[in-house]
């Protein structure tokens, strides 16, 4: 028989569901692997999708989503990522993930240069190779919050003439850094030099401690930048999977139309849920991250006291811990942590080679169970340095 296709054979798996996997099968083991929120979903968002099913909403939508849908997305865009668009520059997709892939099939062709920050979200180099696309990394410096090098970023730009798109992350998922105006602006003038489009992947807009969320496309009107937003983290609904792009006309044509081959429509349940979510009260919101914000403090100052800390989270709900005193590999590292000390955390090499020498500890869970995991975890990097 001939073989299935290279490019998914060849595909990385992400580390975090191989961790999360090998964790399934062990008991008392602590939860820091998955980004995953341990709150339930606002209770008048799952009433407005009961509604919706029982109202009809239980039928294929439009290829864009459901238009009142879009709406509240676009006003909510205007509002709070001060950028204005048409409701036909949003498209509803199932969950970040389908927005982000979509955004990338409809600027790339294959063997385009996707640039990727190192250490990124797993998903962005298993995209890539969804659609043989070559990625290049740079580099976030730890020192300086997890901001981009943005003098390796305009090298490589300038060395790849296949360059054409640069996906950015803020709040960033491993690292939690915040970028500032002037590391966007820094971006986007990087981009303009080079013309790129900028992919943004914004599902963490709402977990800011520090600093300020500011969208790319709220300072660049040129069509260049394409913003995916998420309800799964502002909202705990993960499992909803409802995320939605926003870009130039042409751009979120080309996504729609695409979606008709990948997924036809997002789930039209959710959709509404997702619509009482974005426009209903936000004090839920400011809820959680309250409490996100008070486990990040408890975490700074457990890897703080062990001397594993790697600097303070603005953002998200991850904080990175030094374990290169181990001089353990990561998957090894993070293999032993299970089995011996009953505490799961994502191997900092699934994120890229600046990953090694650090895991991601999630503070999207209990917070006894934090703390615990946080005692285990320093407990055994103390003991096998
Ligand atoms: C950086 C980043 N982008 C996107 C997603 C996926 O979001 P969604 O659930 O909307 O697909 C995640 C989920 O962990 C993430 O960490």
């Amino acid at each position: 028989m001939k073989p299935p296709s290279q490019a998914i054979s060849q595909m990385p798996r992400s580390g975090i569901r191989a961790i999360m996997e090998l964790a399934a099968q062990q008991t008392d083991v602590m939860h820091l692997e998955v980004g995953q929120p341990n709150f339930d979903t606002p209770s008048h968002v799952i009433e407005a999708a009961a509604r919706a099913a029982s109202d009809g909403f239980t039928k294929y939508t439009a290829n864009r989503g459901i238009p009142s849908v879009r709406e509240t997305m676009a006003r909510k865009i205007s509002e709070r990522n001060g950028f204005d668009v048409g409701i036909d520059q949003v498209v509803v997709t199932t969950g970040a993930v389908n927005a982000l892939l979509q955004a990338l099939m409809v600027v790339c062709d294959p063997r385009d240069v996707v640039l990727i920050s190192d250490p990124a979200w797993p998903n962005y180099e298993m995209m890539a190779r969804v659609i043989n696309t070559p990625i290049l990394r740079f580099r976030l410096i730890p020192e300086l919050g997890f901001l981009p090098d943005l003098g390796e970023l305009e090298r490589l730009c300038r060395d790849t003439p296949r360059a054409k798109v640069i996906i950015i992350n803020s709040p960033g998922n491993p690292t939690g850094g915040v970028f500032d105006r002037a590391t966007i602006e820094g971006l986007l003038e990087i981009a303009a030099r080079h013309d790129l489009y900028i992919v943004s992947d914004e599902c963490y807009e709402d977990i800011v401690f520090e600093g300020e969320h500011i969208s790319p496309a709220s300072l660049d009107n040129s069509g260049r930048v394409i913003s995916v937003f998420s309800v799964s983290k502002s909202y705990a609904m993960t499992g909803w999977r409802i995320g939605y792009v926003a870009a130039a006309p042409e751009l979120a044509s080309l996504i729609s139309k695409l979606q008709e081959a990948v997924t036809a429509c997002a789930s039209s349940v959710a959709q509404k849920a997702a619509e009482a979510a974005i426009g209903g009260d936000q004090a839920c919101v400011d809820d959680m991250r309250n409490s996100y914000r008070r486990r990040r403090d408890t975490a700074v100052r457990m890897l703080n006291e062990s001397d594993l800390l790697l600097g303070s989270p603005h953002g998200a709900f991850y904080v990175m811990a030094d374990t290169s005193s181990t001089g353990l590999d990561g998957y090894e590292l993070c293999r032993r942590l299970i089995v011996e000390s009953g505490v799961a955390v994502a191997p900092g090499e699934t994120f890229g080679p600046a990953g090694a020498g650090m895991v991601r500890i999630s503070l999207a869970t209990d917070e006894n169970d934090l703390e615990e995991g946080i005692r285990r975890l320093s407990t055994s990097i103390q003991a096998w340095s």
